[in-house]
C-alpha cells in the first residue's frame, strides 16, 4: 500500500522549535523512521511538509490520482483554521489519522478545536513523535484487514 504523511506549517522547524513541547527530533528523523517501518512491511511511504495551505490541498488531490491508500496528517496550525483542507479530505475520501505531537487539549483553548477530528479515522495527540509511528501501525493494520 501507499501511505502519505502530510505535515503542516512550521513543522519544518521540528528539532529546534519549542523543543519542550515538540521534542528534539527533526521531521527528517521522524519521516526516516516511518519509511523504515513501511519498507519492513513491504509498503511505500510518501511525504510532504508545507507551510502553504494550497500546496497541502493540491497534494491531497494528487493523492487520489496516485491511488494513495491512507494519509497520516499533522495539519499543525491549519488544524484550527482550515475548512479548505477539511473539504479536500472529504472530496478524495482517503482515510486519514490526525496526529499532533503536543497535547492540544492541555494548551490554549483555540487548540482544542479541530476541523479534522470528526472526519478522521482516529486522532493521536500528546505523545510526541511516537504518535506518527502509532498512526502508521494503525493504518497498516486497517489496510491489511481490508485486503
Ligand atoms: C501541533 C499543534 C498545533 O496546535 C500547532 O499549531 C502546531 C503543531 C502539534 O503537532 O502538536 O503547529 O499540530
Amino acid at each position: 500500500a501507499t501511505i502519505l504523511v502530510l505535515n503542516g506549517p512550521n513543522l519544518n522547524l521540528l528539532g529546534t522549535r519549542e523543543p519542550g513541547l515538540y521534542g528534539s527530533e527533526t521531521l527528517e528523523d521522524i519521516n526516516q523512521s516511518l519509511t523504515d517501518l513501511c519498507l519492513q512491511q513491504g509498503h511505500h511511504l510518501l511525504s510532504l511538509q508545507s507551510n502553504a495551505e494550497y500546496e497541502l490541498v493540491d497534494r491531497i488531490h494528487d493523492a487520489k490520482k496516485e491511488g494513495v491508500n491512507f494519509i497520516i496528517f499533522n495539519p499543525a496550525a491549519f488544524t484550527h483554521t482550515s475548512i479548505a483542507l477539511r473539504d479536500a479530505l472529504l472530496a478524495v475520501e482517503i482515510p486519514f489519522i490526525e496526529v499532533h505531537l503536543s497535547n492540544v487539549h492541555a494548551r490554549e483553548d483555540f487548540r482544542s478545536r479541530s476541523y479534522f477530528s470528526d472526519i478522521a479515522q482516529g486522532v493521536i495527540c500528546g505523545l510526541g513523535s511516537i504518535g506518527y509511528q502509532l498512526a502508521l501501525r494503525a493504518a497498516l493494520q486497517q489496510l491489511e484487514t481490508q485486503s
